[in-house]
């Protein structure tokens, strides 16, 4: 049997601050039947200004660590997958890494916004499959409140706070991550960005004053790409895992809009049952989406060892990707 990338605990965190599409109609020209209608969402979770990107992580971590029955110093990588870290650096996984006690672990971020966490899954499982780590802590996580402009409708409806963590643990199995593939367009990086902040236009930078402080999506453009990309991954996973739709016993995509979750599961032919959602409770929370989604599949009974459970992400880059984990 092949070394793989057991998941070994799991965890999450997320503020208790709600915000409702009724308390979002008191600020902007929006209501609830359009959320609800266009996006499936009701309330999100958003951050104090205490709350930050590392104290998410740090709760999810803590809960994961806690769950799998791994201590800190026996982690030798800690990858946190966010594009709203503390600061431009240093990364967030190391201030992770320090505050649970990792003090055998290298860290790294890794940005591949909503698809974050799929890619950290690749990423983490391919270093334990190539044995150059045994225990990996993942995190996906972002704070998004924190970049909108919440007089923007367009966009302010739509994303929410939270992490979610998970340890990988080598382990001789036919369980554990069977099967990753990733993928980029960079050519459509303008439709999803936050423009300031890095070398291009750094917040010293006087010019910076001119630009949009803010995240801008083109909604329209991300969504077509966005029911394409999550069929595509999918079917490509599959394909190279020698697998079909039907051997999937959960479906646990990213979290972004509930036409987007349920056109994937249409061109997958898969039933409700095995489609896995809590947009409404979460809005869109990048790279804590897929995680929380996990974690709440779990808790709620609907995903156990054993049962094959198939991840997929999308995001700003334009990047996407898909896992087949094997509970
Ligand atoms: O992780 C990746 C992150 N991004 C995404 O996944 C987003 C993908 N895109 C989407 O989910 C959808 O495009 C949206 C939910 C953002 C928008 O839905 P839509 O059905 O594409 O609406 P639209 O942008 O075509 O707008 C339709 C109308 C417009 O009014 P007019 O021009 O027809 O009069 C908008 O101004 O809805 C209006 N509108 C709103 N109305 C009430 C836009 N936002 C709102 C709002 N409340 N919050």
């Amino acid at each position: 049997m092949a070394t793989k990338a057991v998941i070994k605990g799991i965890g999450h965190c997320v503020p208790s601050k709600i915000l409702t599409n009724d308390d979002l109609a008191k600020i902007v020209d929006t209501n609830d039947e359009w959320i609800t209608q266009r996006t499936g969402i009701k309330e999100r979770r958003i951050c104090s200004l205490e709350e930050t990107t590392s104290t998410l992580a740090f709760g999810a971590s803590q809960e994961a660590l806690t769950d799998s029955g791994i201590s800190a110093d026996e982690l030798d990588l800690v990858i946190c997958a966010t594009v709203t870290g503390d600061m431009p650096f240093p990364a967030t996984s190391c201030l992770i890494q320090d505050k649970i006690g990792a003090k055998n672990a290298g860290a790294f971020d890794l940005g591949a916004a909503c698809a974050g966490f799929v890619y950290a899954v690749s990423v983490g499982s391919a270093m334990i499959e190539s044995g150059q780590a045994k225990k990996v802590l993942i995190v996906g996580v972002d704070t998004l409140s924190k970049f909108i402009d919440w007089t923007d409708r367009s966009t302010c409806v739509l994303f929410g706070d939270g992490a979610g963590a998970v340890v990988l643990g080598a382990q001789e199995s036919d369980r554990g991550v069977l099967k990753t593939v990733l993928l980029s367009d960079g050519s459509g990086s303008r439709h999803i960005s936050l423009e300031v902040g890095g070398s291009l236009y750094p917040t010293c930078d006087p010019r910076s004053k001119d630009r949009n402080q803010h995240i801008t999506m083109a909604g329209a453009e991300v969504y077509r790409f966005a029911v394409n990309a999550m069929g595509d991954a999918c079917c490509r996973v599959l394909e190279e895992a020698g697998m079909t739709p039907e051997e999937v016993d959960l479906f646990v995509p990213h979290q972004a809009n509930l036409r987007i979750i349920d056109s994937a599961a249409k061109r997958l032919e898969l039933p409700p049952e095995k489609v896995f959602v809590n947009v409404h409770k979460y809005g869109n929370t990048s790279g804590g989406s897929v995680p929380i989604a996990l974690y709440e599949a779990v808790k709620e009974g609907r995903l156990k060892p054993g049962m094959t459970v198939l991840t997929v992400g999308f995001g700003a880059g334009l990047v996407w990707g898909a896992n087949i984990i094997r509970w």
